[in-house]
């Protein structure tokens, strides 16, 4: 299992329970400095290499921002047009050439398994941001860190817990990784619901099942009816060969504070990986639940920030000395407040 220090982190199947705990205890320890109460200077020096070769919007900043918040340096790569993988260039070949500009990687490539072969190259620890429909190994430690907070809320623990998870589950590569990280803990039910053609992969049903949890398959957003959690997600336009393929999953399995009502109970928590698809036709979680205070999914973009800087922290081996270089916040900052 995962000892962190000079580790690439590729995969959820890297990690134990312990070594997950681990993960959330230091993230804890980053609250003041992402209320920006003060400030490290731990990484002054150090360089992040931040390469996404597909989309992003708060995987990418994230990052950046969570290794800022440490006192390093960001260097940027977006977009494979801008890069020499566009000229041919091997995966192994930039990693062997970006490494040497880079303390630490974090990449995301719409291929699955890219970023373990690029990793092969690479003199550097380097973290999946995503790969392809394969995994997004820090998204589900920020999802589960994100169940862990909103269930000590409610007073419990990720054990005995009900996740439904609901709608491209084939191709996202977020309930892929989640899943199975969740597989760790005790007695956890399943309801999966998604169109028969957009059904979780057999491997990660098999994982859930030879793991001892219990599964539901479903169709039927009904199957929602007592569940702890429910992740939604998005139907994944790019992973599809055509839009038109795409169009006839989308908004299938809508939620809105009329379905919430009918459907959830009381303390049923919402999340979702986002980006969410507010386009009409798709619409899968509407602005009407956008002041629901169990609406979870800004606590999990901001929590993000928090489990980057431990994976950061943990991989670079400052863990244990971010304060001996604390510093004062002097700017006007009202983060904590909010
Ligand atoms: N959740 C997630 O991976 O979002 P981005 O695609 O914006 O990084």
């Amino acid at each position: 299992m995962i000892s962190f220090t000079g580790e690439h982190i590729l995969s959820v199947n890297q990690f134990d329970r312990e070594a997950v705990e681990r993960v959330f205890t230091i993230a804890d320890n980053m609250k003041p400095y992402a209320a920006r109460q003060k400030r490290t200077t731990v990484l002054d020096g150090a360089i992040l290499g931040n390469l996404f070769f597909e989309p992003s919007t708060r995987t990418r900043v994230s990052f950046g921002t969570a290794f800022n918040l440490l006192g390093g340096e960001v260097r940027e790569t977006v977009g494979m047009s801008n890069s020499a993988l566009a000229k041919g260039e091997s995966l192994y070949d930039t990693a062997r050439v970006l490494s040497g500009y880079s303390d630490i990687i974090a990449m995301r490539h719409p291929q699955a398994g890219s970023v373990a072969e690029f990793a092969q190259g690479s003199r550097v620890p380097v973290i999946n941001g995503g790969d392809g429909a394969n995994e997004h190994p820090t998204q589900a430690l920020l999802d589960l860190y994100t169940i862990a907070n909103e269930r000590a809320y409610f007073g419990h623990g990720i054990d005995g817990l009900h996740i439904a998870m609901i709608g491209d589950l084939k191709h996202g590569r977020t309930v892929h990784s989640l899943a199975t990280m969740l597989c760790l803990f005790k007695h956890i039910k399943f309801t999966l619901i998604s169109p028969k053609d957009l059904s979780m992969p057999t491997h990660i049903c098999d994982i859930i099942v030879n793991s001892g949890h219990e599964l539901i398959v479903t169709e039927q957003l009904e199957g929602i009816v007592e569940a702890d959690i429910c992740y939604q997600t998005r139907v994944q336009e790019e992973r599809f060969e055509t839009q038109e393929l795409a169009n006839q999953y989308r908004g299938k399995f809508r939620l809105n504070q009329q379905i919430y009502t009918q459907h959830f109970k009381s303390q049923t928590v919402i999340m979702h990986p986002l980006p969410r698809d507010s386009r009409s036709e798709a619409n899968e979680l509407d602005n009407d639940l956008n002041s629901h205070p169990n609406l979870a999914i800004f606590r999990q973009t901001d929590n993000g920030v928090l489990v980057r800087m431990a994976l950061f922290a943990l991989t670079l081996g400052v863990e244990n000395t971010i304060s001996d270089f604390d510093q004062e916040v002097h700017w006007y900052s009202n983060k904590s407040k909010k």
